[in-house]
């Protein structure tokens, strides 16, 4: 009988390992025979550690449930899938689960992220084998059929950034992962790793197909182990497996692939930047031109993408892209991973096609917050996204009603927050934020950020206030048209929208006295 409990970090985080080690233990005790399987999350992070439990071949839930649960469990037969308190009946029935789309995450939470096997029995390796059949440049026309765009942030079309490694000349090509994810509320990227890293392995090496690429890197945030280790496993097996390597599947072509962490920068996830910082130099953001797609890691072609980018390309080329292009809405195609965090009650991973609202997906699937107060606020697209108040909630998710609004989807992070938030305090964490990781390279950002604390320190403080806001926005304007890279010039969506949307958090006792005087 198979038991699944996720090694994922977020469920390791509640105790996961124990509650491995305690049904261990309890099965042992009781001689009963099980096979326990450190499977991935299902994204349902309010339930975690959820443990699972194969019974007549339906995959019952329990969660969440600690390492004190487990005898009690026992004692209820949930080994045969007998009811219990922390039951939740059939995991594919959980609406949660049932209503979204999963074609990135397919497996995730399903297989065992360890198994080369597990995975070629769930489709795995099937698009790799349609790529071997195709000339490059017809898998980078499916990729640009497809729709896909970049899920990094800046929502590039992936095709026409392969089209252009592929028509680009050279004898040595990269592939880049940018596993950095240092957005605020996201952890798409780490969950993938983890829970089903062939893949990314398998998306990265078509990419290399596609452009002529022989070798790749992952560019992996140092503050995730538990991927180092998933990626680092099944890299091994792929290359033991001839999937990776000088001829991959007796094809005669080759690609190499190596994990690379990071040293803790947010300013890193910029792809310039993470090419310094993997070259080993200090990462600054490099001036475009070139684009890093003709002059990238060490001056060569290079292809970077988000790992949920290449992580979407296995199922177009295994399914096509009219099928991936059928999901979606507008330009924006196929589906997105959202994570939901913050002050939510259901907090997780949503994959859904793109156009549902973000009230849907607030409340149908997060229920509201966990404090039962009404979300006020919530930020979408990371730390440099605008933050929207409910009157913009009814907005469908995708990239261009996103913009419309001034704001933007990024990497589907959405940190919620309710009544009690000060939006003020968090205009100016969004101008500190920026302060403290600039990469120093120009100076709207690196000058202006630091400048932008102070003054809306005394915009808060009622100090001459309708003075202070102009400059603020100001000041704004500088850095959205006059910063290198998005760090500066994205800084002033959260900034903005909190003094445009929640104008009131800005007035404070001094200044409103001082007013009625
Ligand atoms: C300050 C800053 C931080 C970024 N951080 C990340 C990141 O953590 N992960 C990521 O994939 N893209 C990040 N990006 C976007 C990358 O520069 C780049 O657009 C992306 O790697 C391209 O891949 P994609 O087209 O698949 O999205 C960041 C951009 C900026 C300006
Ligand atoms: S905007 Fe900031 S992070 Fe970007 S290049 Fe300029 S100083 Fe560096």
């Amino acid at each position: 009988m198979k038991i699944y409990v996720p090694c994922d970090a977020a469920a390791l985080g509640v105790g996961a390992d124990r509650t491995a080690q305690a049904i261990v233990a309890e099965a042992r005790r009781r001689g009963i025979a099980i096979e326990l399987i450190r499977n991935g999350s299902r994204g349902l992070l309010w339930l975690e550690p959820l443990v699972e439990v194969e019974a007549g071949g339906t995959r019952m839930a329990y969660g969440p449930v600690h390492s004190e649960d487990v005898a009690g469990l026992f004692d209820a037969d949930f080994t045969s899938g007998k009811p219990h308190a922390l039951c939740h009946g059939a995991t594919a029935e959980i609406p949660y689960l049932k209503k979204q789309e999963r074609l990135t995450f397919a497996r995730v939470g399903i297989t065992d992220p360890r198994s080369l096997e597990d995975y070629k029995q769930h489709g795995g390796y099937r698009g790799l084998a349609a790529a071997l059949t195709q000339k490059p440049a017809d898998i980078v026309a499916s990729v640009t059929a497809s729709g896909l765009r970049g899920r990094g942030g800046a929502a590039f079309p992936a095709g026409i950034k392969w089209k252009t490694v592929l028509g680009a000349p050279g004898a040595q090509k990269y592939i880049v992962c940018n596993a950095d994810e240092g957005d605020s509320g996201t952890f798409s990227d780490r969950m993938l790793m983890e829970g089903d890293p062939f893949v990314l392995i398998e998306g990265m090496t078509i990419a290399g197909l596609a452009t002529g690429a022989s070798q790749g890197y992952i560019y992996l945030r140092w503050e995730y182990p538990q991927a180092k280790l998933a990626l680092e496993a099944a890299i091994a097996a792929a290359t033991t497996a001839g999937l990776l390597g000088q001829n991959i599947q007796g094809s005669g072509k080759a690609f190499e692939l190596a994990v690379r962490m990071g040293a803790g920068a947010y300013i890193c996830g910029e792809e310039t930047s993470l090419l310094e910082s993997l070259e080993g130099k200090r990462g600054q953001v490099r001036f475009k031109p070139p684009l890093p797609a003709l002059e990238g890691l060490w001056g060569k072609p290079t292809v970077i993408n988000n790992v949920i980018t290449f992580a979407s390309v296995p199922i177009i080329m295994d399914r096509g892209a009219e099928f991936y292009q059928h999901f979606g809405s507008g330009r924006s195609r196929g589906t997105l991973p959202m994570q939901l965090a913050g002050n939510i009650k259901q907090g997780g991973l949503v994959e859904i096609a793109f156009g549902m609202t973000l009230r849907e997906l607030l409340y149908d699937f997060g229920g509201g917050s966990l404090s039962g107060r009404p979300i006020r606020a919530v930020q979408v697209g990371g730390p440099l996204g605008a933050y929207h108040p409910d009157s913009q909630f009814d907005t469908p998710l995708d990239y261009e009603a996103f913009a419309a609004i001034k704001g933007m989807l990024g990497h589907g992070g959405i940190v919620a927050f309710d009544d009690s938030v000060d939006m003020a305090a968090q205009a100016r964490y969004a101008m500190e934020f920026c302060a403290i990781e600039s990469c120093g390279k120009c100076t709207p950002c690196r000058i202006g950020s630091t400048r932008g604390v102070e003054v809306i320190d005394r915009l808060i403080a009622g100090e001459d206030a309708a003075k202070q806001e102009v400059i603020l926005r100001d000041l704004c304007e500088t850095l959205t048209y006059g910063s290198l890279c998005a760090l500066g010039g994205l800084t002033p969506y959260p900034v903005i929208s909190a003094l445009n949307h929640f104008p009131q958090d800005f007035v404070k006792p001094a200044r409103a006295s001082s007013a009625a005087g």
